[in-house]
C-alpha cells in the first residue's frame, strides 16, 4: 500500500475516536486519572502551533527572567508533556507527579480528553492557535523527522490526511473550535502564533498579566531576547537536540525549523490551496474563530 492509500490506522491507535500515538495509549488510564493541582498552568496547543515557544516564555516568567535557570534542563523536563509516554524515556505523568509546585504542563489534548481534575481544580489554561495551513506544513516535516510517524508521502497526500483528521490529535478544525468555545472562561488565555510573530512584546505582557506576575521593561526585554527564534534554535535546552536521533532525527529537519507565518505558500499548489479553502469554509462554518494565514 502506498502512503496515499494508507489511513495511518496501523501506525496509530484511537482514543474516543481521535488518532493517538500507540505508545501513549498503552497507559491512557494514567492520563485520565491524572491529579491536577490548583496552581498548575496548562499550555495547550494542536501540535506544531508554537508550544515550545510559549512554554519557554512562560518558564522565563516563572523564573523571573533568569535564563540561566531555564538553560539548566531540557524543556521537556521543565514543562512535562502530560500524555507523552515512552517505555523507558519520557513519561509526562510520572515527571509531573515528582515535580514541586507550581508546575507548567504541556498538552495537545482537545478539551474533551483533558483529565477532569484540571477542570475541577480550575487551573489556568493558555491555548496557542496557529493557522491551519502553516500547521499542516510544520506537521508534515515533523512526520519526516520523528521516526514514530509513517512516511507522510507527498505534501498533498499529507494535507489530505490532515484535512480528514487522520493525524495524531485528530481534526485541527475540531481542536481549534472546541478550545475557542472555552475562551470566555476567565481562567483561559487564547493566543495566536501570528500575534506572537507580529508583536511579541504585547503578547509577553499579556502572558505576564494573565499569570498574575509583575511586569517590567527589563523582564520583558530579557524574555524577548531569550525566546527569539534564533536563540531557541541554538539553545540545546529548547531545540530538542538532547533527544537521540532514534526519537527525533534532526539531520532530516530541525525541530525549530523556520518559525515564520506564511510558509504554506511555499508548499501548497494553487489547486491544493483552493481545495483546502473550500474544505476549511465548510469545517469552520458557524465558528467566530478567525485566523490570519499571513502577517
Ligand atoms: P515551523 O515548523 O513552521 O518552523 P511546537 O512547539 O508546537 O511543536 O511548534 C513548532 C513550530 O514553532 C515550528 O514551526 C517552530 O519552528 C516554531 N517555533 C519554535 N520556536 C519559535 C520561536 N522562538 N519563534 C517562532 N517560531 C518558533
Amino acid at each position: 500500500m502506498d502512503s496515499s492509500e494508507s489511513d495511518y490506522s496501523e501506525n496509530f491507535g484511537k482514543v474516543h475516536g481521535i488518532l493517538m500515538y500507540k505508545d501513549f495509549l498503552k497507559y491512557w488510564d494514567d492520563v485520565e486519572t491524572f491529579q491536577a493541582r490548583e496552581d498548575d498552568v496548562l499550555i495547550v496547543t494542536y501540535p506544531r502551533s508554537g508550544t515550545t515557544w510559549v512554554s519557554e516564555i512562560v518558564d522565563m516568567i516563572y523564573k523571573e527572567g533568569d535564563d540561566k535557570k531555564c538553560r539548566e534542563d531540557a524543556i521537556f523536563n521543565r514543562i512535562p508533556f502530560l500524555e507523552c509516554r515512552k517505555e523507558d524515556a519520557l513519561n509526562g505523568v510520572k515527571q509531573l507527579k515528582l515535580m514541586a509546585s507550581p508546575r507548567l504542563v504541556k498538552t495537545h489534548l482537545p478539551p474533551e480528553l483533558l483529565p477532569v481534575s484540571f477542570w475541577e481544580k480550575n487551573c489556568k489554561i493558555i491555548y496557542v492557535c496557529r493557522n491551519a495551513k502553516d500547521v499542516a506544513v510544520s506537521f508534515y516535516y515533523f512526520f519526516k523527522m520523528v521516526p514514530v510517524h509513517p512516511d507522510p508521502g507527498t505534501f498533498s497526500e499529507f494535507v489530505e490526511k490532515f484535512m480528514n483528521g487522520l493525524v495524531p490529535y485528530g481534526s485541527w478544525y475540531k481542536h481549534a473550535k472546541s478550545w475557542w468555545e472555552k475562551k470566555n472562561n476567565s481562567r483561559m488565555l487564547f493566543l495566536y502564533y501570528e500575534d506572537l510573530k507580529e508583536d511579541i512584546r504585547k503578547e509577553v505582557i499579556k502572558l505576564i498579566q494573565f499569570l498574575g506576575r509583575k511586569s517590567s521593561k527589563e523582564l520583558v526585554d530579557k524574555i524577548i531576547q531569550h525566546t527569539s527564534f534564533q536563540e531557541m534554535k541554538n539553545n540545546p535546552s529548547t531545540n530538542y537536540t538532547m533527544l537521540p536521533d532514534e526519537m527525533m532525527n534532526q539531520k532530516i529537519c530541525s525541530f525549530i525549523r523556520k518559525g515564520i507565518s506564511g510558509d504554506w505558500k511555499n508548499h501548497f499548489t494553487v489547486a491544493l490551496n483552493e481545495k483546502f479553502d473550500v474544505h476549511y469554509e465548510q469545517e469552520m462554518k458557524g465558528s467566530t474563530l478567525k485566523l490570519r494565514t499571513e502577517i
